[in-house]
Protein backbone atom coordinates (compact mmCIF):
# COMPACT_ATOMS: atom_id res chain seq x y z
CA UNK A 1 0.00 0.00 0.00
CA UNK A 2 0.65 3.61 -0.33
CA UNK A 3 2.01 5.26 2.74
CA UNK A 4 0.20 8.36 3.49
CA UNK A 5 1.20 11.85 1.78
CA UNK A 6 2.57 9.30 -1.68
CA UNK A 7 1.48 9.86 -4.96
CA UNK A 8 1.38 6.99 -6.80
CA UNK A 9 4.23 7.26 -8.65
CA UNK A 10 5.98 6.37 -5.16
CA UNK A 11 7.68 9.46 -4.06
CA UNK A 12 7.00 11.29 -1.03
CA UNK A 13 5.23 14.45 -0.40
CA UNK A 14 5.62 14.13 3.41
CA UNK A 15 9.32 15.63 3.50
CA UNK A 16 10.82 16.91 6.50
CA UNK A 17 12.45 13.57 8.76
CA UNK A 18 9.25 11.31 8.01
CA UNK A 19 10.60 7.89 7.39
CA UNK A 20 8.76 6.44 5.17
CA UNK A 21 11.06 3.75 3.73
CA UNK A 22 10.83 5.43 0.72
CA UNK A 23 14.24 5.77 -1.21
CA UNK A 24 13.40 8.87 -2.32
CA UNK A 25 14.02 11.06 0.53
CA UNK A 26 17.93 10.25 -0.01
CA UNK A 27 19.80 11.05 -2.97
CA UNK A 28 23.62 10.76 -3.92
CA UNK A 29 24.24 12.42 -7.30
CA UNK A 30 27.56 10.87 -8.55
CA UNK A 31 30.62 12.25 -10.35
CA UNK A 32 29.00 15.72 -11.99
CA UNK A 33 30.33 18.92 -12.70
CA UNK A 34 28.87 20.77 -9.28
CA UNK A 35 28.41 24.48 -10.80
CA UNK A 36 27.79 27.29 -8.95
CA UNK A 37 28.24 30.95 -9.41
CA UNK A 38 31.54 31.64 -7.88
CA UNK A 39 32.93 27.97 -8.71
CA UNK A 40 32.25 24.83 -10.79
CA UNK A 41 34.05 20.87 -9.38
CA UNK A 42 33.67 17.64 -10.36
CA UNK A 43 32.18 16.34 -7.26
CA UNK A 44 29.38 13.69 -5.42
CA UNK A 45 26.06 15.59 -4.19
CA UNK A 46 24.46 14.34 -1.33
CA UNK A 47 20.72 15.07 -0.46
CA UNK A 48 18.83 13.98 2.59
CA UNK A 49 15.23 15.01 3.21
CA UNK A 50 15.01 17.85 0.88
CA UNK A 51 18.23 19.70 2.15
CA UNK A 52 21.90 19.42 0.47
CA UNK A 53 23.99 17.57 3.25
CA UNK A 54 27.58 17.14 1.60
CA UNK A 55 29.43 18.13 -1.71
CA UNK A 56 32.85 16.60 -1.88
CA UNK A 57 34.25 13.99 -3.94
CA UNK A 58 33.77 10.11 -3.17
CA UNK A 59 31.04 9.91 -1.31
CA UNK A 60 30.03 6.69 -0.38
CA UNK A 61 26.60 5.80 1.03
CA UNK A 62 24.28 2.45 2.19
CA UNK A 63 21.77 0.43 0.22
CA UNK A 64 18.67 2.47 0.40
CA UNK A 65 20.08 5.27 -1.37
CA UNK A 66 18.99 6.64 -4.85
CA UNK A 67 22.45 6.63 -6.92
CA UNK A 68 22.01 9.03 -10.11
CA UNK A 69 25.21 9.09 -12.33
CA UNK A 70 25.94 12.50 -13.64
CA UNK A 71 29.80 12.03 -15.42
CA UNK A 72 30.13 14.29 -17.99
CA UNK A 73 26.90 16.38 -16.93
CA UNK A 74 26.30 19.76 -15.50
CA UNK A 75 24.81 19.47 -11.95
CA UNK A 76 23.56 22.93 -11.20
CA UNK A 77 20.85 24.77 -9.09
CA UNK A 78 17.38 24.68 -10.11
CA UNK A 79 16.46 27.66 -12.03
CA UNK A 80 14.24 30.19 -10.55
CA UNK A 81 12.05 32.40 -12.69
CA UNK A 82 11.99 35.92 -10.99
CA UNK A 83 9.11 36.85 -13.43
CA UNK A 84 5.70 34.51 -13.77
CA UNK A 85 2.15 35.45 -14.02
CA UNK A 86 0.16 32.36 -13.09
CA UNK A 87 -3.85 32.64 -12.83
CA UNK A 88 -3.74 36.06 -13.47
CA UNK A 89 -6.65 38.16 -14.49
CA UNK A 90 -5.73 40.83 -16.94
CA UNK A 91 -7.51 42.18 -19.81
CA UNK A 92 -10.42 40.64 -19.08
CA UNK A 93 -9.40 37.31 -19.12
CA UNK A 94 -7.46 34.64 -16.75
CA UNK A 95 -3.80 33.48 -18.03
CA UNK A 96 -4.57 30.00 -18.69
CA UNK A 97 -1.66 28.21 -16.42
CA UNK A 98 -2.29 27.94 -13.13
CA UNK A 99 0.30 27.32 -9.86
CA UNK A 100 -0.03 23.62 -10.98
CA UNK A 101 0.10 23.44 -14.61
CA UNK A 102 2.63 26.61 -14.86
CA UNK A 103 5.19 25.08 -11.95
CA UNK A 104 4.31 21.48 -14.05
CA UNK A 105 6.05 22.88 -17.47
CA UNK A 106 8.84 25.17 -14.64
CA UNK A 107 9.66 21.77 -13.49
CA UNK A 108 10.13 19.46 -17.04
CA UNK A 109 12.13 22.79 -18.02
CA UNK A 110 14.52 22.87 -14.94
CA UNK A 111 13.28 25.79 -13.03
CA UNK A 112 12.33 24.61 -9.36
CA UNK A 113 11.48 28.50 -8.19
CA UNK A 114 9.34 31.19 -9.12
CA UNK A 115 8.31 34.51 -7.73
CA UNK A 116 4.67 35.57 -9.52
CA UNK A 117 3.44 39.41 -8.90
CA UNK A 118 0.33 39.29 -6.55
CA UNK A 119 -2.04 41.71 -8.17
CA UNK A 120 -4.08 43.83 -5.37
CA UNK A 121 -8.25 43.65 -5.92
CA UNK A 122 -9.42 46.87 -5.74
CA UNK A 123 -6.16 48.30 -4.99
CA UNK A 124 -6.74 45.99 -1.77
CA UNK A 125 -3.28 44.37 -0.96
CA UNK A 126 -4.52 42.37 2.21
CA UNK A 127 -7.03 40.83 -0.08
CA UNK A 128 -4.87 40.13 -3.14
CA UNK A 129 -2.42 38.84 -0.93
CA UNK A 130 -4.76 36.57 0.02
CA UNK A 131 -6.34 35.86 -3.22
CA UNK A 132 -3.02 34.46 -4.74
CA UNK A 133 -1.94 32.62 -1.40
CA UNK A 134 -5.43 30.43 -2.13
CA UNK A 135 -4.43 30.44 -5.94
CA UNK A 136 -1.15 28.92 -4.98
CA UNK A 137 -2.68 26.09 -2.45
CA UNK A 138 -2.39 23.44 -5.50
CA UNK A 139 1.64 24.21 -5.86
CA UNK A 140 3.82 21.21 -6.58
CA UNK A 141 6.83 23.78 -6.75
CA UNK A 142 8.46 26.30 -4.09
CA UNK A 143 7.58 30.25 -4.90
CA UNK A 144 7.86 33.46 -3.49
CA UNK A 145 5.49 36.98 -4.41
CA UNK A 146 6.02 40.36 -5.16
CA UNK A 147 3.32 42.58 -5.24
CA UNK A 148 2.29 45.40 -7.72
CA UNK A 149 1.21 48.79 -6.49
CA UNK A 150 -1.59 49.89 -8.72
CA UNK A 151 -3.56 52.79 -6.37
CA UNK A 152 -1.85 55.03 -3.60
CA UNK A 153 -3.39 56.49 -0.43
CA UNK A 154 -2.28 55.71 3.45
CA UNK A 155 -3.83 52.37 3.38
CA UNK A 156 -1.97 51.30 0.65
CA UNK A 157 1.13 52.83 1.72
CA UNK A 158 0.15 50.67 5.92
CA UNK A 159 -0.30 47.71 3.80
CA UNK A 160 3.13 47.80 2.28
CA UNK A 161 4.37 47.65 5.60
CA UNK A 162 2.41 44.53 6.19
CA UNK A 163 3.41 42.53 3.39
CA UNK A 164 6.94 43.42 4.23
CA UNK A 165 6.76 43.23 7.92
CA UNK A 166 4.35 39.89 7.96
CA UNK A 167 3.44 38.38 4.47
CA UNK A 168 7.15 37.72 3.66
CA UNK A 169 7.31 40.25 0.25
CA UNK A 170 10.17 42.32 -0.34
CA UNK A 171 9.54 44.35 -3.85
CA UNK A 172 6.48 45.90 -5.25
CA UNK A 173 6.36 46.19 -9.35
CA UNK A 174 4.53 50.11 -10.71
CA UNK A 175 3.65 49.68 -13.98
CA UNK A 176 4.45 52.85 -16.03
CA UNK A 177 2.26 51.49 -18.61
CA UNK A 178 -1.70 50.17 -19.59
CA UNK A 179 -3.68 53.06 -18.98
CA UNK A 180 -7.13 53.11 -17.20
CA UNK A 181 -5.79 49.78 -15.17
CA UNK A 182 -2.68 49.41 -13.64
CA UNK A 183 -0.87 52.29 -14.63
CA UNK A 184 0.44 55.24 -12.21
CA UNK A 185 1.71 58.37 -11.83
CA UNK A 186 5.08 59.93 -11.56
CA UNK A 187 3.25 61.54 -7.98
CA UNK A 188 2.52 57.71 -6.98
CA UNK A 189 5.84 56.50 -8.37
CA UNK A 190 7.57 58.48 -6.00
CA UNK A 191 5.35 57.68 -3.56
CA UNK A 192 6.16 53.92 -3.59
CA UNK A 193 9.55 54.67 -4.38
CA UNK A 194 9.89 56.28 -0.60
CA UNK A 195 7.98 53.43 0.74
CA UNK A 196 9.83 51.25 -0.80
CA UNK A 197 13.08 52.48 0.54
CA UNK A 198 11.91 52.74 3.80
CA UNK A 199 10.99 49.29 4.18
CA UNK A 200 14.06 47.27 2.56
CA UNK A 201 12.02 46.36 -0.33
CA UNK A 202 13.06 46.64 -4.07
CA UNK A 203 10.93 48.34 -6.59
CA UNK A 204 10.31 46.93 -9.74
CA UNK A 205 8.87 48.82 -12.70
CA UNK A 206 6.89 48.04 -15.97
CA UNK A 207 8.62 51.08 -18.02
CA UNK A 208 6.51 52.24 -21.05
CA UNK A 209 5.33 55.67 -21.13
CA UNK A 210 1.53 54.39 -20.97
CA UNK A 211 0.24 57.94 -22.04
CA UNK A 212 2.35 57.91 -25.39
CA UNK A 213 0.91 54.22 -26.15
CA UNK A 214 -2.59 55.15 -25.28
CA UNK A 215 -1.61 58.02 -28.24
CA UNK A 216 0.17 55.51 -30.85
CA UNK A 217 -2.27 53.04 -30.62
CA UNK A 218 -4.80 55.94 -31.45
CA UNK A 219 -2.88 56.63 -34.05
CA UNK A 220 -2.50 52.93 -35.63
CA UNK A 221 -6.50 53.03 -35.33
CA UNK A 222 -6.97 55.70 -37.00
CA UNK A 223 -4.84 54.47 -40.01
CA UNK A 224 -6.66 51.33 -39.97
CA UNK A 225 -4.05 49.24 -38.75
CA UNK A 226 -5.96 46.86 -36.70
CA UNK A 227 -3.91 43.76 -36.62
CA UNK A 228 -0.74 42.51 -34.43
CA UNK A 229 1.98 44.65 -35.97
CA UNK A 230 -0.13 47.65 -34.97
CA UNK A 231 0.73 46.18 -31.22
CA UNK A 232 4.92 47.12 -31.93
CA UNK A 233 4.11 50.06 -34.10
CA UNK A 234 2.02 51.96 -31.61
CA UNK A 235 4.69 51.41 -28.73
CA UNK A 236 8.33 51.47 -30.12
CA UNK A 237 11.52 51.25 -27.99
CA UNK A 238 11.26 55.08 -27.64
CA UNK A 239 8.26 54.88 -24.95
CA UNK A 240 10.57 52.15 -22.96
CA UNK A 241 13.64 54.27 -23.16
CA UNK A 242 11.58 57.45 -22.09
CA UNK A 243 10.05 55.48 -19.08
CA UNK A 244 13.03 53.46 -17.95
CA UNK A 245 15.00 56.86 -18.09
CA UNK A 246 12.49 58.35 -16.27
CA UNK A 247 12.15 55.33 -13.99
CA UNK A 248 15.68 55.12 -13.21
CA UNK A 249 16.10 59.59 -12.61
CA UNK A 250 13.63 59.13 -9.51
CA UNK A 251 15.09 56.11 -8.09
CA UNK A 252 18.42 58.40 -8.32
CA UNK A 253 16.71 61.09 -6.50
CA UNK A 254 15.57 58.87 -4.03
CA UNK A 255 18.37 57.17 -3.64
CA UNK A 256 16.64 53.67 -3.23
CA UNK A 257 17.44 50.52 -5.72
CA UNK A 258 15.55 49.80 -9.15
CA UNK A 259 14.69 46.45 -10.63
CA UNK A 260 13.37 47.19 -14.00
CA UNK A 261 11.21 44.26 -15.64
CA UNK A 262 11.23 42.60 -19.26
CA UNK A 263 14.00 45.25 -20.87
CA UNK A 264 13.05 44.63 -24.19
CA UNK A 265 15.16 47.25 -25.90
CA UNK A 266 18.53 48.79 -27.17
CA UNK A 267 17.39 52.17 -25.80
CA UNK A 268 15.69 51.05 -22.33
CA UNK A 269 19.21 48.49 -22.14
CA UNK A 270 21.19 51.87 -22.59
CA UNK A 271 19.29 53.68 -19.71
CA UNK A 272 20.58 50.87 -17.48
CA UNK A 273 24.27 50.74 -18.82
CA UNK A 274 24.46 54.46 -18.37
CA UNK A 275 23.05 54.62 -14.86
CA UNK A 276 25.02 51.68 -13.39
CA UNK A 277 28.29 53.19 -15.33
CA UNK A 278 27.69 56.23 -12.97
CA UNK A 279 27.31 53.93 -9.50
CA UNK A 280 23.39 53.75 -9.22
CA UNK A 281 21.96 50.76 -8.36
CA UNK A 282 19.51 49.63 -10.82
CA UNK A 283 18.86 46.05 -12.10
CA UNK A 284 17.66 44.92 -15.25
CA UNK A 285 15.70 41.84 -16.30
CA UNK A 286 15.99 40.85 -19.87
CA UNK A 287 12.77 37.72 -20.53
CA UNK A 288 13.57 35.15 -23.11
CA UNK A 289 11.36 36.60 -25.64
CA UNK A 290 13.25 39.62 -26.53
CA UNK A 291 16.63 37.91 -25.97
CA UNK A 292 15.64 35.04 -28.25
CA UNK A 293 12.86 36.69 -30.57
CA UNK A 294 12.45 39.29 -32.89
CA UNK A 295 8.99 41.09 -34.48
CA UNK A 296 8.84 39.71 -37.84
CA UNK A 297 6.41 37.22 -36.28
CA UNK A 298 3.59 40.14 -35.71
CA UNK A 299 3.54 40.51 -39.45
CA UNK A 300 2.44 37.02 -39.57
CA UNK A 301 -0.62 36.60 -42.50
CA UNK A 302 -1.98 34.26 -40.06
CA UNK A 303 -3.83 35.65 -36.81
CA UNK A 304 -3.55 33.00 -34.37
CA UNK A 305 0.55 32.57 -35.54
CA UNK A 306 1.30 36.56 -35.00
CA UNK A 307 -1.42 37.09 -32.22
CA UNK A 308 0.50 34.57 -29.54
CA UNK A 309 3.74 37.35 -29.72
CA UNK A 310 1.90 40.15 -28.31
CA UNK A 311 3.35 41.08 -25.38
CA UNK A 312 4.39 44.11 -23.71
CA UNK A 313 7.02 45.71 -24.02
CA UNK A 314 6.51 44.19 -27.12
CA UNK A 315 9.09 41.82 -29.35
CA UNK A 316 11.40 43.96 -31.39
CA UNK A 317 13.06 44.47 -34.35
CA UNK A 318 16.43 42.14 -35.08
CA UNK A 319 19.54 43.57 -33.42
CA UNK A 320 17.58 44.30 -29.98
CA UNK A 321 17.90 40.36 -29.28
CA UNK A 322 21.58 40.50 -29.98
CA UNK A 323 22.47 43.38 -27.87
CA UNK A 324 20.46 42.26 -25.15
CA UNK A 325 22.11 38.81 -24.95
CA UNK A 326 25.75 40.62 -25.10
CA UNK A 327 24.28 43.25 -22.66
CA UNK A 328 23.42 39.95 -20.45
CA UNK A 329 26.94 38.57 -21.12
CA UNK A 330 28.66 41.77 -20.19
CA UNK A 331 27.26 41.96 -16.85
CA UNK A 332 24.95 45.05 -17.77
CA UNK A 333 21.64 43.08 -17.20
CA UNK A 334 21.79 40.74 -14.13
CA UNK A 335 19.21 38.17 -14.44
CA UNK A 336 16.22 36.40 -16.74
CA UNK A 337 12.79 36.01 -16.74
CA UNK A 338 10.18 34.55 -18.71
CA UNK A 339 7.33 36.82 -17.71
CA UNK A 340 5.13 33.73 -18.70
CA UNK A 341 1.61 35.34 -18.93
CA UNK A 342 0.10 32.47 -21.32
CA UNK A 343 -2.90 33.10 -23.15
CA UNK A 344 -4.47 30.20 -25.32
CA UNK A 345 -5.66 31.19 -28.98
CA UNK A 346 -9.91 31.48 -28.20
CA UNK A 347 -8.18 34.18 -25.65
CA UNK A 348 -5.21 35.38 -27.96
CA UNK A 349 -8.74 35.96 -30.24
CA UNK A 350 -10.57 38.55 -28.24
CA UNK A 351 -7.95 40.86 -30.31
CA UNK A 352 -9.03 39.50 -33.87
CA UNK A 353 -10.44 42.90 -35.15
CA UNK A 354 -8.46 45.58 -32.91
CA UNK A 355 -5.01 44.37 -31.64
CA UNK A 356 -5.70 46.29 -28.49
CA UNK A 357 -7.83 43.55 -27.60
CA UNK A 358 -5.15 40.94 -27.86
CA UNK A 359 -4.48 39.72 -23.91
CA UNK A 360 -0.73 40.75 -23.42
CA UNK A 361 1.55 37.70 -22.90
CA UNK A 362 3.75 34.98 -24.43
CA UNK A 363 4.93 31.52 -22.79
CA UNK A 364 8.52 30.50 -21.61
CA UNK A 365 8.62 28.77 -17.78
CA UNK A 366 9.75 25.89 -19.41
CA UNK A 367 11.66 26.97 -21.98
CA UNK A 368 13.88 29.74 -20.37
CA UNK A 369 16.90 27.36 -19.08
CA UNK A 370 17.21 25.11 -22.61
CA UNK A 371 16.89 28.61 -24.45
CA UNK A 372 19.27 30.39 -22.75
CA UNK A 373 21.98 27.75 -22.22
CA UNK A 374 21.54 27.26 -26.14
CA UNK A 375 21.43 30.77 -27.56
CA UNK A 376 24.29 31.99 -24.43
CA UNK A 377 26.89 29.09 -23.45
CA UNK A 378 26.73 26.72 -26.39
CA UNK A 379 27.34 29.36 -28.69
CA UNK A 380 30.10 30.70 -27.07
CA UNK A 381 28.59 33.95 -25.03
CA UNK A 382 28.72 33.22 -21.41
CA UNK A 383 30.68 30.42 -19.40
CA UNK A 384 29.02 27.86 -17.24
CA UNK A 385 28.97 29.75 -14.35
CA UNK A 386 27.20 32.71 -15.18
CA UNK A 387 25.00 30.77 -16.62
CA UNK A 388 24.04 29.76 -13.10
CA UNK A 389 24.31 33.38 -11.88
CA UNK A 390 21.83 34.78 -14.53
CA UNK A 391 19.21 31.86 -14.12
CA UNK A 392 19.36 31.24 -10.53
CA UNK A 393 21.62 32.71 -8.13
CA UNK A 394 21.29 36.70 -8.71
CA UNK A 395 17.61 36.48 -8.17
CA UNK A 396 18.09 34.56 -4.84
CA UNK A 397 20.77 37.16 -3.87
CA UNK A 398 18.67 40.04 -4.96
CA UNK A 399 15.13 38.95 -3.07
CA UNK A 400 17.23 37.77 -0.42
CA UNK A 401 16.90 34.07 -0.39
CA UNK A 402 20.61 33.55 -1.17
CA UNK A 403 21.98 30.59 -0.40
CA UNK A 404 18.43 28.45 0.76
CA UNK A 405 18.36 29.29 -2.60
CA UNK A 406 20.67 29.62 -5.74
CA UNK A 407 23.40 27.60 -4.41
CA UNK A 408 24.75 23.79 -4.35
CA UNK A 409 26.18 24.12 -0.97
CA UNK A 410 25.98 21.76 2.37
CA UNK A 411 22.64 23.49 3.76
CA UNK A 412 20.79 24.57 0.52
CA UNK A 413 17.40 23.38 -0.55
CA UNK A 414 17.93 20.51 -2.46
CA UNK A 415 17.06 21.97 -5.97
CA UNK A 416 18.89 20.18 -8.41
CA UNK A 417 19.02 20.11 -11.90
CA UNK A 418 21.15 17.98 -14.16
CA UNK A 419 22.00 19.35 -17.38
CA UNK A 420 23.21 16.70 -20.28
CA UNK A 421 25.42 19.15 -22.37
CA UNK A 422 25.73 16.69 -25.50
CA UNK A 423 21.75 15.64 -25.55
CA UNK A 424 19.58 18.37 -27.57
CA UNK A 425 16.18 19.48 -26.98
CA UNK A 426 13.20 20.38 -29.02
CA UNK A 427 10.23 22.94 -28.43
CA UNK A 428 7.21 21.68 -29.49
CA UNK A 429 3.17 22.54 -28.72
CA UNK A 430 2.66 18.48 -28.90
CA UNK A 431 5.16 17.78 -25.97
CA UNK A 432 5.09 21.04 -23.42
CA UNK A 433 3.36 20.84 -20.37
CA UNK A 434 1.86 24.63 -20.22
CA UNK A 435 -1.68 24.43 -20.70
CA UNK A 436 -1.73 26.29 -23.55
CA UNK A 437 -2.28 25.29 -27.11
CA UNK A 438 0.34 27.16 -28.94
CA UNK A 439 3.93 28.13 -28.07
CA UNK A 440 5.79 30.73 -29.20
CA UNK A 441 9.30 29.03 -29.40
CA UNK A 442 7.47 25.99 -31.44
CA UNK A 443 10.15 23.61 -33.57
CA UNK A 444 13.36 25.65 -31.66
CA UNK A 445 15.66 23.26 -30.47
CA UNK A 446 19.47 23.04 -29.67
CA UNK A 447 22.20 21.59 -27.49
CA UNK A 448 21.77 21.28 -23.35
CA UNK A 449 18.81 19.23 -21.60
CA UNK A 450 17.86 19.13 -18.44
CA UNK A 451 17.31 15.33 -18.10
CA UNK A 452 17.13 15.67 -14.04
CA UNK A 453 15.00 17.68 -11.71
CA UNK A 454 15.15 17.43 -7.91
CA UNK A 455 12.47 19.94 -5.96
CA UNK A 456 12.36 20.04 -2.37
CA UNK A 457 15.18 16.74 -2.44
CA UNK A 458 13.06 14.21 -4.76
CA UNK A 459 13.02 13.42 -7.72
CA UNK A 460 10.33 15.00 -9.88
CA UNK A 461 11.88 15.11 -13.75
CA UNK A 462 13.46 12.15 -14.71
CA UNK A 463 13.51 10.00 -18.14
CA UNK A 464 11.01 12.43 -20.03
CA UNK A 465 8.68 11.58 -16.96
CA UNK A 466 6.79 14.01 -14.44
CA UNK A 467 5.88 13.19 -11.03
CA UNK A 468 4.27 15.99 -9.46
CA UNK A 469 2.05 16.64 -6.33
CA UNK A 470 -0.46 19.38 -5.99
CA UNK A 471 0.14 20.97 -2.63
CA UNK A 472 3.53 19.61 -2.50
CA UNK A 473 5.10 23.25 -2.87
CA UNK A 474 6.08 26.05 -0.12
CA UNK A 475 5.80 29.80 -0.13
CA UNK A 476 9.23 30.92 0.60
CA UNK A 477 9.61 34.01 2.40
CA UNK A 478 11.58 36.91 1.21
CA UNK A 479 13.33 39.07 4.24
CA UNK A 480 13.60 42.84 3.45
CA UNK A 481 17.13 44.74 3.12
CA UNK A 482 18.47 42.27 0.49
CA UNK A 483 22.24 43.38 -0.52
CA UNK A 484 21.25 45.92 -2.96
CA UNK A 485 20.54 47.97 0.16
CA UNK A 486 24.18 47.77 1.77
CA UNK A 487 25.50 50.98 2.25
CA UNK A 488 22.27 53.04 1.39
CA UNK A 489 22.77 55.28 4.27
CA UNK A 490 26.07 56.21 3.96
CA UNK A 491 25.10 57.62 0.39
CA UNK A 492 22.23 59.23 2.27
CA UNK A 493 25.14 60.57 4.59
CA UNK A 494 27.30 61.64 2.01
CA UNK A 495 24.21 63.57 0.11
CA UNK A 496 23.21 65.38 3.45
CA UNK A 497 26.72 66.90 3.81
CA UNK A 498 27.31 67.41 0.25
CA UNK A 499 24.27 70.21 0.16
CA UNK A 500 27.00 72.40 2.04
CA UNK A 501 24.17 75.02 3.04
CA UNK A 502 23.58 76.78 6.56
CA UNK A 503 21.20 74.90 8.88
CA UNK A 504 18.86 77.98 9.48
CA UNK A 505 17.72 78.64 13.36
CA UNK A 506 14.41 78.72 13.86
CA UNK A 507 13.07 81.43 15.99
CA UNK A 508 12.43 79.30 18.73
CA UNK A 509 16.29 77.59 18.51
CA UNK A 510 18.07 81.39 17.58
O1 LIG B 1 2.59 41.39 -21.85
C1 LIG B 1 2.88 41.19 -20.69
N1 LIG B 1 4.10 41.48 -20.27
N2 LIG B 1 1.96 40.68 -19.84
C2 LIG B 1 2.12 40.50 -18.46
C3 LIG B 1 1.95 41.74 -17.67
C4 LIG B 1 3.21 42.52 -17.58
O2 LIG B 1 3.25 43.66 -18.02
O3 LIG B 1 4.22 42.01 -17.06
ZN1 LIG C 1 8.27 9.58 2.56
ZN1 LIG D 1 5.03 44.31 -17.18
ZN1 LIG E 1 5.00 40.54 -16.33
Amino acid sequence: SIPEGHSLEGFCAVGGDSDCGLSSHKILIKGGTVVNAHHKVVADVYIEDGVIVSVRSNIRVADDVKVIDATGKYVMPGGIDPHTHLEMEFMGTVTIDDFFTGQAAALAGGTTMHIDFVIPINGNLSAGFESYMNKAKKSAMDYGFHMAITKWDDRVSKEMEVMVNENGINSFKFFMAYKGSLMISDELLLEGLKKCKSLGAIAMVHAENGDAVAEGQKRMIELGITGPEGHALSRPPVLEGEATARAIRLANFVNTPLYVVHVMSVDAMEEIAKARKAGQRVIGEPVVSGLILDDSWLWHTDFTTASKYVMSPPIRKSGHDKALQAALSTGVLQLVGTDHCTFNSTQKAFGSEDFRKIPNGVNGIEERMHLVWNRMVESGQMSVTDFVRVTSTECAKIFNIYPQKGAILEGSDADIIILNPNASFKVATASHHSRTDTNVYEGMTGKGKVEVTISQGRVVWEDGKLKVTPGSGRYIRMPPFGYRFDGIEKADAAYLASLNAPVRRTKATA
